[in-house]
């Protein structure tokens, strides 16, 4: 883990409320895992006094790109960083994805700013059975991959209201996808609570490995403050897990579902 002040490389907007950064650090490029994740500081200063999480959804050479929505305060003054602006950043943070073998099938599954860590893990497993799943509530907000300068990657899109893709849910695809499957399948996610529950559901319903990135509010990102405490399930041997550090990335199996 490292602590920098990193200059911004880019910082546009790709889709509604969306937006893509770069910003430099050699050692984060370097050390950067898919699943893992920054605490960026927002501008200079002392306020907003906390750092928010993101996650690295990829590295190019020495920039680490970070895809982030505009929901309150800290992501708009975001949003407005210009390059050659100086940001403290913390990280790489936390338990990335583990990488599944080769007997196994890779399905993707995102929801909105859940494709960021996920975009990472499938540029990184580079795998030609591997299918990406990505939901949106409109068609504008779905991030078109050309303006992230990806090629070759083009997940299935659902919007909830029908505007592009699949008519539904992100989770009506995965079930279409996991009643054909050809091998025995392993899923990793990311997305909104109410997502993440209706996948791992699915998953632990068939006996489908699942791995999956959790949000929380996050004050520290280090393990300091206890306030990314989730619940595990009955019979871990401890009963709270950190997802700064813990986690983001935990096995849906090892969670209590029902609390979180
Ligand atoms: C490990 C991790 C990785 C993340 N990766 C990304 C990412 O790649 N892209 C991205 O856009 N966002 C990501 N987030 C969420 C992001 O950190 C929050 O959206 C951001 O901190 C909100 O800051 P704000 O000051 O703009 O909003 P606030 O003013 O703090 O909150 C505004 C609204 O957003 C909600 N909110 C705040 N934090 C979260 C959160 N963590 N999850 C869900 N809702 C939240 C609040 O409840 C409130 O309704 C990640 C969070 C975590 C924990
Ligand atoms: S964010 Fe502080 S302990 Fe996890």
């Amino acid at each position: 883990m490292f602590e920098e002040s990193t200059e911004v490389v880019f910082n546009k907007r790709v889709a509604k409320n969306t937006f893509f950064m770069g910003f430099r650090s050699i050692t984060m490029a370097d050390t950067s895992r898919p699943g893992q994740f920054v605490m960026m500081q927002v501008r200079q200063g002392m306020d907003p006094l906390l750092r928010r999480p993101f996650s690295i959804l990829g590295v190019n050479g020495d920039v680490l790109l970070l895809l982030y929505r505009v929901v309150g305060r800290g992501t708009a003054i975001l949003s407005e960083r210009k390059p050659g602006d100086y940001l403290s950043v913390l990280g790489p943070l936390g338990r990335g994805f583990e990488t599944p073998g080769e007997a196994v099938q890779p399905v993707l599954v995102a929801g909105g700013m859940g494709i960021a860590p996920l975009i990472f893990l499938s540029l990184n497993l580079a795998r030609k059975d591997q299918q990406f799943l990505a939901g949106y509530g409109i068609s504008s907000e779905v991030v078109p991959f050309d303006q992230l300068g990806i090629v070759g990657l083009s997940p299935a899109i659902a919007t909830e209201d029908g505007s592009e893709g699949h008519h539904g849910r992100v989770t009506g695809l995965l079930e279409a996808v996991l009643s054909v499957k050809e091998k025995p399948s392993v899923i990793f996610t990311c997305g909104p609570l109410p997502m993440l529950k209706a996948v791992a559901k699915i998953a632990l319903g068939q006996n489908i490995p699942c791995q999956v990135s959790l949000e929380s509010n996050m004050a520290c990102g280090v393990g300091a403050c206890q306030g990314c405490a989730v619940k595990n399930a009955i019979g871990s041997n401890k009963p709270y897990a950190h997802v700064c550090q813990d986690g983001p990335v935990f096995d849906a199996k090892t969670l209590d579902w029902e609390v979180i």
